[in-house]
């Protein structure tokens, strides 16, 4: 909901790993009180001046708050058009956030991949965001955009090609390279550890529909690939894809909101190729397996000590020549209504997780402040809540490419 407000956008978390790279491409890009007023945030104001020396200057004004504090929270939202967000474990520190956004009309975007805590919001606030007007925008990072975001642009092809959608698309991850943040293994962990004390949890994480409007959480998909099989459409072996259970969740949410653009048959999965032959088959195995071990470690014993200790702290993260030299290419195996075949591909700059997820998500907080966008409300997707300014945006701004055939 766009009034007049001090800001256009605070970043909250902006003394975070990815916060600062967020705030730190805005200034470049953008400057301050240009094109965009913004602002940075925290709950520290000495690490937040720290931050800002480093990526900006002075003239980027400091908002205090912590999540703790409901005050804060109250006071901060209503300063700002747009909430972007990267302070996580989500489900830890993000419920009261969403609240005060929805309580005060400010519009929201985050990079949560936690889908028990996106389902927990949408139980909480859909109904009354759709009804205040206020968008709540989560995924705005590497899960869920490409996906979210490749589906629309492949189904609007197929559309405007044939006049009907796509009956069902296969993502394959071609290739991508990047790291992981602390931040991100500690969001990974509270899922599993929610997981593990709450078993509804687990039957959120499993339902391929656990993302869509209630009485509508059923569908022709089943589970995502649980193991390494040939592919014969990528002409590859396949094997499971770590965001798969995230974003596929997310696109079929996407068409449930839209009102079925895709069909109500509309397929949908994710996964990873690894090549052909005996090769493609060794390597698909060899990379699942680490991830394998990491999903299936449980609390307090030796294996997950041992993750632990090797994987990153919150606040730390890849490097600037890892973030640089990162790439990622999916392809859409798109399968028309009339049968034939159209592999699409959407592929990104730099690291999946960090460089391309700032500039990701620093496009979706500009767009939900300043685009002409859909008027629609609730807790949304970005295909749904930003469609086609924000796919401008990806490929103008974000070093994101889209092509179909
Ligand atoms: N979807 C994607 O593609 C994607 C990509 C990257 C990251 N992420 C997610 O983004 C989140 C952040 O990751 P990160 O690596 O940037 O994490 P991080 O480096 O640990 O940063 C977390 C931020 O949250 C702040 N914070 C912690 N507790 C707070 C509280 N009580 N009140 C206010 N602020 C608080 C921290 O402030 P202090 O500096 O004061 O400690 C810091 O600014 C994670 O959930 C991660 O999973 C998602």
């Amino acid at each position: 909901m766009n009034k007049n407000k001090e800001f256009d956008i605070i970043i909250w978390g902006a003394s975070g790993f990815t916060g600062r790279l967020v705030a730190e491409y805005l200034f470049k890009k953008y400057g301050i009180n240009d094109t965009i007023k913004w602002a940075m945030g925290g709950r520290n104001q000495a690490k937040l001046e720290q931050v800002r020396a480093e990526v900006a200057d002075d003239s980027v004004p400091l908002v205090i708050a912590d999540s703790k504090d409901e005050a804060s929270l109250d006071q901060m939202v209503q300063r700002t058009k747009v909430i972007c967000t990267t302070v996580g474990p989500y489900a830890k520190y993000g419920s009261k956030l969403v609240a005060a956004c929805v309580a005060h009309q400010t519009d929201y975007c985050d990079l949560t991949g936690e889908v028990q805590w996106m389902r927990r919001m949408i139980d909480q606030h859909h109904v009354s965001a759709k009804a205040n007007g206020t968008k709540i925008v989560h995924t705005c990072g590497f899960d869920s955009i490409p996906s979210d975001m490749g589906v629309y642009f492949m189904q609007k092809e197929a559309l405007a090609q044939t006049g009907q959608p796509a009956k069902q698309i296969k993502m394959r991850v071609k290739a991508m390279k990047g790291g992981m943040s602390g931040g991100t293994y500690a969001s990974l962990s509270n899922v599993l550890a929610e997981a593990r004390e709450d078993k509804s949890i687990y039957g959120v994480l499993i339902n391929p529909y656990s993302l869509n409007p209630k009485g509508e959480d059923n569908g022709p998909d089943k589970r995502d690939l649980q193991s390494i099989v040939y592919d014969k459409e990528a002409k590859s072996w396949i094997f499971p894809f770590i965001m798969a259970g995230i974003n596929t969740k997310v696109v079929r949410r996407s068409n449930a909101l839209a009102g079925y653009p895709y069909g109500k048959n509309f397929r949908y999965d994710e996964a990873m190729m690894s090549g052909d032959g005996f090769k493609g088959r060794l390597k698909g195995t060899l990379t699942a397996l680490p991830i394998g071990l990491v999903m299936s470690a449980k609390p307090g014993t030796f294996l997950k000590k041992m993750i632990d200790k090797r994987l990153p702290k919150p606040g730390e993260g890849p490097s600037k020549t890892t973030r640089e030299s990162g790439f990622y290419n999916f392809k859409f195996f798109t399968r028309l209504e009339d049968n034939s075949l159209v592999v699409g591909k959407v592929t990104g700059d730099m690291d999946p997780g960090y460089g391309s997820t700032s500039k990701m998500l620093a496009e979706s907080a500009i767009c939900l402040a300043k685009d002409n966008i859909p008027d629609v409300s609730g807790v949304l997707t970005p295909s749904v809540a930003m469609g086609d300014a924000l796919l401008k945006r990806l490929q103008d701004n974000a070093g994101l490419t889209f092509s179909f055939g």
